[in-house]
């Protein structure tokens, strides 16, 4: 199939790529010039496993081709994945103009029958607002179907989650589009569900809803294993031996963050307060993980008491590890809150080595990991980078003005670092 896929950043060049490599011919537009110039030259602008390869082989092969004409795009293909940005706007709601433009550019480039599929992740009624838009500016009597098909994938193992969906759905209120997907998606052999679109959108955010509920959940049995002395580690392993309960999205840590969870929480409040209930539930989600990003700075504090002046290396910027993605990173918001209390922070993230991760303002960036520890008086994990877990410790005390560690991932072992001769404090254990 011919397939264009219009916004080429994790979602839309993932997508693309893995479309190429299911067989069909792929054009990826962006409306960013430099970055569709780097990936004619299978330079890759993100951190993604597998990724890099993947765009090397089609690009060479001739099925991949990168572009910033939409237009052209639209016209020489049958499908037409939008996969630009949906950001937080200042109310909340899910910012769609990006979509509404690209939904505008497709209208009038339509020659013949296309299928149009909403792949960002949009609000319910998305689905029919660019249905809309098309029809208002279509030039001609071309016919085209608008579908809905959120994305799932996680950043860090984007392209295998991609290849192996845990399930497809698509929305979509005609049967002619469902056959076109059906077909686009049948050799990733994964359940289709197959809805109306209203339904489709709800998926998606009561999904990451429900997996960010999770985590503010662990993180306040965490406070509260702290207070009566249980390790919530032992009682999430205890818990998810429930197979109602499961393993997954129990980990105790800073908070949740990335592009996704916090935006997709806060527009799906915006939904359901437009649809006149008040989801309390989910706002108490996001209160939790606030203060659980605070309760991190006051973990330092606990240590060193005022924090004015007081040296803290860092680990980690990136808002989970396998990835260079700092939106909305707990480890930034933590940043901010110790430099706010006056600390001099200096940070290190594997993924500078890869891309152009840029501290946050006032923070210093370390060349690796060791250089962020010297110095300082308490070293703070902020993302669980498995390298992290083996650094040579004994090497990290000695460069330390004072061995105090704060593992907000729970990723180290606090027995072997007492003994060791470091203060060690996790969170809920
Ligand atoms: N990142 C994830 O893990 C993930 C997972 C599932 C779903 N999603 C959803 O997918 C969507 C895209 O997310 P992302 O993380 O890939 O975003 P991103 O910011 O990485 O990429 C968006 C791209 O769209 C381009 N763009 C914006 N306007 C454009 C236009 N008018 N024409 C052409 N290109 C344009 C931007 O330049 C950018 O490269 C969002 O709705 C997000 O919620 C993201």
């Amino acid at each position: 199939m011919r397939i264009a896929v219009i916004g080429t950043g994790y979602v839309g060049l993932v997508s693309g790529a893995c479309f190429a490599e299911m067989g069909h011919q792929v054009i990826c537009v962006d409306e960013d010039r430099d970055k569709v110039a780097r990936l004619a030259q299978a330079k890759i602008p993100i951190l993604e496993a597998g990724l890099e390869p993947l765009v090397s082989r089609h690009l060479n092969a001739g099925n991949l081709r990168f572009s910033t004409d939409t237009d052209e795009a639209v016209r020489s293909s049958e499908i037409i994945f939008i996969t630009v940005g949906t950001p937080s706007g200042d109310d909340g709601a899910a910012d769609l103009s990006a979509v509404e433009e690209v939904a505008r550019r497709i209208a009038v480039a339509i020659n013949a029958y296309k299928v149009v599929v909403n792949k960002s992740t949009m609000p319910v009624g998305s689905t029919r607002m660019v249905q809309r838009i098309i029809e208002e500016n279509i030039d001609g009597l071309h016919q085209f179907d608008v579908v809905s098909n959120p994305e799932f994938l996680r950043e860090g193992s984007a392209v295998e989650d991609f290849m192996n969906p845990d399930r497809v759905v698509v929305g979509s209120e005609n049967q002619r589009p469902v056959g076109i997907l059906t077909e686009l998606y049948r050799p990733l052999n994964a359940p289709l569900i197959v809805t109306d679109p209203a339904s489709a959108e709800m998926i998606k955010y009561a999904s990451n809803a429900f997996l960010a509920t999770k985590v503010s959940f662990i993180n306040a049995i965490a406070n509260i294993c702290e207070a009566v002395g249980a390790d919530v580690r032992e009682v999430a392993l205890g818990m998810g031996y429930d197979r109602r309960i499961g393993f997954e999205f129990l980990k105790a840590g800073p908070g949740f963050g990335g592009s996704c969870f916090p935006k997709d929480c806060r527009a799906l409040i915006d939904i359901s307060s437009h649809a006149g209930y008040t989801f309390g539930l989910l706002e108490g989600v996001m209160q939790v993980n606030e203060e659980q990003m605070s309760l991190m700075v006051e973990k330092a504090r606990k240590h060193l008491g005022a924090l004015a002046g007081r040296r803290i290396g860092v680990l980690g910027l990136a808002f989970k590890a396998n990835t260079d993605d700092l939106r909305e990173s707990p480890a930034l918001t933590v940043i901010a809150g110790l430099l706010e209390a006056g600390a001099q922070v200096t940070a290190f993230d594997p993924a500078y080595h890869a891309n152009a991760v840029t501290p946050p303002a006032g923070a210093a960036l370390a060349p690796d990991a060791y250089a962020a520890a010297e110095g300082a008086e308490l070293l703070m994990i902020l993302t669980e980078w498995d390298e992290f877990k083996w650094l040579d410790f004994r090497r990290v005390k000695e460069l330390m003005a004072s061995p105090v560690i704060v593992d907000t991932r729970n990723c180290l072992d606090p027995q072997v670092l007492r003994r060791m001769g470091f203060t060690y404090e996790g969170v809920g254990r």
